[in-house]
């Protein structure tokens, strides 16, 4: 049995309480279906930023009622200490995923991405710390590798930040291990890579590229790709992302306080990945023959990711189950759904 497996039989044989930041976004809505469906309670925290209510509409019709009432919702904003003390009390693990994602989005308004993803961090952990939570596991970024040209990317070898939203992913760390170091407080950053599955919003001018294209495949409109086409990334199914959150949070002491890659190890470049959705689509009986079209690189991207992810595997027994290809088969049928 992987490690996962039997984290997961032994948290059904004895339920914890979690709490999961951004709650109502796209990845806390799939650590909340996967933590009820294990009979966890499950605190949840989100002020609707960029979340929906229609994501925990959804986690409702897809757990049993019993589950479901092991759920309690909050709805606030991690700018406010009150509201992150009221999330911690009582908690066990604390998953904190509230914050505004998108580096075009902090060009545009570095003050915004600042003051939820900086202050509204350090909020938490400031209320986890006090209220004893275990363990706080973060989502940090791949975007903290920034300008370096290495590949695959490695823990412990980052550039300088490309962007705002960089900046703020980064400080996340700095905050953490002197949290670490000067409280004993045990905290693990998840640097994700491009996250994508059921529940991603496609809406928006923030919007991920995969729900992005997506919807605009099978609306029948233009696919713009920025660049030229080979800027490539490590595309990370959300089943990986949840299988590292959970791990993280019960980690033993020597895997503690540190950051960790959580992606598959592949690197897709946007061509590739523009047939892969045209091939995924068509399987599912819609058919998308237009070509992409190609604009300009976008500013603060950086142009290759892709991620050694030996130290999660190592540290976290971390064994992620869906590649790219699986990862947009399953998600496929949820656009197809929703955006129909
Ligand atoms: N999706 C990815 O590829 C990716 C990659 C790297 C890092 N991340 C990080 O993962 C986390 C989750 O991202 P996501 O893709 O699910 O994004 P998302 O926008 O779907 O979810 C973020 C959630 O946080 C909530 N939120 C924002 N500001 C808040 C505030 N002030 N108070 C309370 N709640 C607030 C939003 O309403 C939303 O529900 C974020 O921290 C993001 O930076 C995501």
């Amino acid at each position: 049995m992987s490690r996962y497996e039997t984290l997961q039989e032994s948290l059904r044989a004895a339920p914890k309480t979690w709490l999961i930041t951004g709650v109502a976004g796209f990845i806390g809505s799939n650590l909340l279906e996967t933590l009820l469906k294990l009979d966890q309670r499950v605190v949840g925290l989100d002020n609707f930023a960029t979340g929906h209510q229609r994501n925990l509409d959804e986690v409702k019709t897809l757990v049993s009622p019993a589950q479901w009432a092991g759920f309690r919702f909050i709805e606030g904003d991690i700018r406010v200490p009150d509201d992150c003390r009221m999330a911690c009390a009582g908690v066990d693990y604390a998953l904190h995923q509230a914050a505004l994602g998108s580096v075009p989005r902090s060009l545009d308004n570095p003050l915004a991405t600042n003051a939820t993803n900086i202050d509204g961090f350090l909020n938490m952990l400031v209320a986890a710390r006090d209220a004893g939570v275990q363990s706080f596991t973060y989502a940090a970024s791949s975007s903290t590798y920034g300008d370096h040209p290495g590949l695959p990317k490695v823990e412990d070898v980052i550039g300088k930040p490309l962007s705002p939203y960089a900046v703020t992913k980064y400080v996340n760390e700095l905050y953490a291990d002197v949290f670490a170091r000067c409280y004993g407080f045990t905290t693990i950053g998840l640097r994700y890579f491009n996250v994508f599955g059921p529940r991603q919003d496609p809406a928006g001018a923030y919007a991920a590229v995969i729900p992005k294209w997506t919807a605009a495949m099978i609306r029948g409109e233009d696919v713009f790709i920025n660049g030229d086409g080979e800027t490539s990334r490590d595309f990370c199914f959300v089943d990986n992302a949840v299988q590292a959150n959970l791990l993280a949070a019960v980690a033993g002491v020597e895997a503690r306080n540190q950051v960790y890659n959580v992606a598959v190890g592949g690197r897709t470049g946007l061509k590739q990945l523009f047939t892969y959705l045209q091939q995924s689509l068509a399987d599912n009986g819609i058919r998308y023959d237009s070509p992409a079209c190609f604009r300009n690189f976008r500013a603060g991207d950086v142009r290759h990711s892709q991620a050694d992810i030996g130290k999660a595997q190592r540290l976290l027994g971390y064994s992620p189950r869906f590649d790219i290809e699986a990862g947009i088969r399953s998600a496929m049928p949820w656009y197809i759904r929703f955006l129909k």
